[in-house]
């Protein structure tokens, strides 16, 4: 995958998005993203309710909606309307009718509209304006005993993600966890080229 250090298009997207989906869409992502481990580690049941935050065209979301069934729901957050139209189109190619397409505003940090047994998400944090605040609000709309499930790429180069320059560290995101006063529940390292974190919402204190 990869942003790819050509010019910056909307949103902090690469310029060619068709380029962009084709990255985030690649058949050999799987074997670093490991995208059904990513969803396992998040414990959803049928009929949950979940969120995927920076959805992108849906790499990870049409999984969790399989993972909640059609009883479930999953609310797919992102400020790039093309890449909603794309998911959309997707989800309806699938028979995915319990994915629930959000337009989020530049700038801010999109909320799910109703509590989520786990919100994700995945290399989209280095996107987000007041990350701390951006942390505290995300876990503030998780269900009892929910998760708040954040991946993105470790420092310095790799051979796939965003320029060094873009990438918020390990130790960046639990800088910022703990000024948004979060308790981090668990640490999953079977990620190659990224740190992911699951963090408590502040009602299982
Ligand atoms: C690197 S892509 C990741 C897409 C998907 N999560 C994946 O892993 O395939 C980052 C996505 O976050 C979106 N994004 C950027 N800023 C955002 C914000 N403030 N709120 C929601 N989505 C945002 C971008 O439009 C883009 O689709």
């Amino acid at each position: 995958m990869g942003h790819g250090h050509g010019p910056r298009g909307k949103h902090g997207n690469p310029a060619d998005l068709e380029g962009y989906l084709a990255k985030l869409e690649d058949p050999e992502r799987i074997a670093w993203q490991k995208p059904d481990e990513v969803v396992a580690a998040l414990g959803l049941r049928q009929g949950d309710v979940a969120c995927d935050l920076g959805v992108g065209p849906g790499y990870f979301a049409l999984r969790i909606a399989r993972a909640v069934g059609p009883a479930g729901r999953v609310h797919a957050i992102d400020v790039e309307p093309r890449m909603l139209d794309v998911l959309a189109r997707r989800a309806a190619d699938a028979g995915l009718a319990n994915l629930r397409p959000v337009l989020g505003h530049e700038g801010e940090v999109g909320l799910p509209p109703e509590p989520c047994a786990a919100i994700l998400t995945v290399n989209t944090f280095h996107h987000l304006p007041d990350r701390p605040g951006a942390l505290a609000r995300l876990a503030a709309r998780l269900a009892p005993g929910g998760r708040l499930a954040v991946v993105d790429f470790h420092a310095g180069e790799l051979p796939v993600g965003p320029p060094p320059e873009h990438k918020v560290s390990r130790e960046g995101f639990l800088a910022d966890a703990r000024t948004a006063g979060l308790e981090i529940v668990r640490e999953e390292t079977f990620l190659p080229y990224q740190w992911f974190f699951l963090v408590s919402g502040r009602s299982d204190r």
